[in-house]
């Protein structure tokens, strides 16, 4: 309830704009389910009287404009975590100032890796305020006694209040603020409970805020359930600079941190590390560690490809696997993890028609092993392959990787870094790795050299080349659908 020296504003995520009621849709930009309710003082300066369409802004002599050559960029100044597969996903460190959100599903490791990078950065390069409000202080040294993590210079404040923390990080300076996790601390002045839209907006600003000021980086963990239907987080993405999010459905107790956002570097870079009894260890061989499952299996399964994707700056191996199913006179469902649903449509339409293989009445699910997520257009061939692979019943070569980004007429376009693919296929012990035999200006390398390559122009080519014992099959459905123009 507001209090009779606070009103009630609804706030447009999208745009800042104020209204005084609720309303489905921003009148001024046009997002929908976009309003959130604030409580604000009465009389707040600059707030315009809450007229409808007004935006929060601050009195003009407040602010300073400052000409662009002028401004100071402050991205050299980053802080080294030193763990390697952390900083990789951050771009080089945390900048100064920079507020960074951890997300991820509860028991994922977050308060791990978090003490961990703790640690590392009171070993190498100064003192670390650690506020955990999840944790009781005792539980919090026992982990650390587990991580091997000494505590030295690791500043535990055990509290929920924000004001609490932003007065100590004042009054300490440390080299970087850890707060695990936001969803517990509270603004006392605000109404609503810990974790309310509310209040984690409203603490994320204060911190972000001094985090800002002070130069200080800020590390906030926050929970996502799988749906994404806790708020705060989704509230926070705007607010923070970089939103890393750590998953965990990999093989075993392999864990990936993945960039969602990163005002300060690509947010394609992935780490990925493992759990173990003394805590996340950095994986050296990312590749040979997703394709574990693979080669433990006794037999090479139908509907599994395996891509060779550059997701940031390193070329990795990683094993798509599809299933098909006929969906029995319902419409037909569609399921991807680990790749954008609307590119596997595509994909799927492509081979129906290119192709003509018959996915119209057949469900398709397509995940990537590891928990990796997929976001180069180069993870079309592989996927492609995986569900012909599943609906055909036929092994993929095992001897082969592919990548290639499928056009809509079935052509296969060029893939940057041909040569780095082929060469991570080949250290993992494949033959070969199917691409694109448009190379784009790329250097390929000569026939000769390119004997475990196989170089395709079109889709139909690459399954076949994938398939070889589904040759004639394919051959079959091509030719029918050469001679039904719009079939
Ligand atoms: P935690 O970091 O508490 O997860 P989060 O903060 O994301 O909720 O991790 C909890 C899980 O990790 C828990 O199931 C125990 C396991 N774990 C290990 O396997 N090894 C370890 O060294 C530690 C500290 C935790
Ligand atoms: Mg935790």
């Amino acid at each position: 309830m507001p209090r009779s020296d606070t009103k009630t504003v609804y706030v447009c995520s999208e745009c800042e704009t104020r209204f005084p009621r609720w309303e489905g849709r921003c009148s001024r930009c046009g997002a929908w389910n976009a309003l959130n309710e604030f409580f604000e003082p009465r009389n707040r300066p600059g707030s315009n009287g809450g007229a409808i369409g007004s935006r929060i802004s601050d009195p003009i002599s407040m602010v300073e404009p400052i000409e662009l050559s002028r401004v100071e960029a402050n991205t050299s100044k980053r802080l080294g975590t030193g763990i390697g597969e952390f900083d990789r996903v951050l771009g080089g460190g945390a900048v100064a100032g920079s507020v960074l959100l951890l997300s991820g599903d509860p028991g994922v490791g977050k308060s791990t890796l978090l003490l961990q990078t703790a640690g590392s950065v009171a070993a190498r390069q100064g003192s670390v305020l650690y506020v955990s409000g999840e944790e009781s202080a005792d539980q919090v040294r026992m982990r650390a006694g587990r991580l091997g993590v000494s505590g030295d210079r690791i500043f535990l404040l055990n509290t929920d209040d924000v004001d609490a923390v932003v007065a100590r990080i004042d009054i300490l300076k440390p080299g970087l603020v850890v707060v695990d996790s936001i969803q517990t601390v509270t603004a006392p002045d605000v109404p609503g409970a810990a974790g309310s839209v509310n209040q984690v907006r409203e603490c994320a600003r204060r911190l972000t805020a001094r985090s800002k000021m002070s130069g200080i980086p800020l590390i906030l963990a926050g929970h996502v359930t799988k749906d994404g239907s806790i708020a705060g987080p989704r509230v926070l993405e705007h607010m923070v600079d970089v939103v890393l999010q750590l998953s965990g459905d990999g093989p075993g107790n392999l864990r990936t941190l993945h960039g969602i956002k990163n005002r300060y570097g690509h947010t394609n870079e992935v780490g990925v590390f493992e759990m173990g009894t003394k805590g996340l260890l950095e994986v050296s061989d990312p590749s040979r560690s997703l394709l574990t499952d693979r080669s433990t299996r006794p037999e090479p399964a139908p509907g599994t490809a395996v891509a060779a994707v550059i997701e940031g700056t390193r070329p990795l191996i990683v094993e798509v696997q599809a299933l098909t199913a006929p969906s029995g006179g319902q419409t037909a469902r569609r399921v991807a993890t680990g790749i954008d649903l609307a590119r596997m449509n595509q994909v799927v339409a492509v081979l129906a028609r290119r192709v003509g293989l018959p996915l119209a009445s057949q469900d398709v699910i397509v995940s990537v092993t590891g928990g990796m997520r997929l976001t180069e257009p180069a993870a079309d061939l592989p996927v492609a392959i995986a569900i012909a692979s599943s609906l055909l019943d036929v092994a993929v070569d095992v001897g082969l990787a592919a990548a290639g980004e499928i056009g809509l007429s079935g052509e296969l376009r060029a893939v940057p870094q041909a040569d780095r693919r082929r060469s991570e296929a080949d250290r993992l012990g494949f033959r070969g790795c199917i691409l694109p035999v448009n190379a784009g200006g790329e250097s390929y390398g000569s026939p000769e050299d390119d004997r475990s390559g196989v170089r395709v122009g079109t889709l139909g080519e690459a399954v076949r080349a994938a398939l070889p014992r589904q040759r004639d099959g394919l051959h079959y459905a091509e030719s029918r659908v050469a001679a039904e123009p719009g079939a």
